[in-house]
């Protein structure tokens, strides 16, 4: 189950919303877009990016067509990676992004933290879940010490998806993704 947990910048948590619209409500008053697609669909874990672009081919088009993304992959991550810390590092911190960051969980979870104001909001994404994060807004991402996800990214500019990070050390005052999955 997804959930939006609210932070203070000090840890301190605000609230925990586990009601779908209600999430996708407040994730829009902070310009994020947050979906639920159907997932009704078999896939095994080790479908190829092409089995998964053709299951989800409607959305896909829908949202590439709204954005004007020029670029779509499918990323997978499993437990047993053997380049998982370094890849869950790579984003651990504070940055932004000239482009949108934009995702839909095919399978597994990730949080998304999202530092807009004065407040975190952690988006624990699971399989179904689309999220977009806009351009220049402050943010990280974790996907936890036993990674477990298949997601399909979607990209407008090659350089748009460089981090610029703002050296902020507030993602280790926020719970980790593994703390925040047991809000569950
Ligand atoms: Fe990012």
């Amino acid at each position: 189950m997804s959930i939006l947990a609210i932070y203070k910048e000090s840890g301190e948590l605000v609230e925990v919303i586990e009601d779908y619209e209600e999430i996708a409500q407040r994730l829009s008053s902070i310009g994020v877009r947050f979906e639920r697609w159907n997932t009704e669909r078999e896939l095994p874990f080790s479908a190829t990016q092409e089995q998964v672009l053709e299951a989800y081919r409607e959305e896909v088009d829908r949202i590439v067509k709204e954005f004007g993304f020029k670029s779509i992959d499918v990323v997978s991550l499993t437990p047993d990676s053997p380049r998982k810390e370094e890849l869950r590092n790579m984003f651990l911190s504070e940055h932004t992004h000239s482009d949108f960051e934009v995702r839909f969980f095919v399978d597994g979870c990730g949080t998304f933290y999202l530092h807009p104001d004065d407040k975190v909001y952690v988006v624990l994404c699971e399989k179904g879940d689309f999220i977009s994060v806009p351009a220049n807004t402050k943010h990280w991402f974790d996907m936890g010490t036993k990674p477990f996800f298949k997601a399909i990214r979607f990209f407008s500019i090659p350089e748009g998806w460089v981090a610029n990070f703002t050296g902020s050390d507030i993602s280790k005052r926020i719970p980790s993704h593994d703390q925040v999955f047991e809000l569950r």
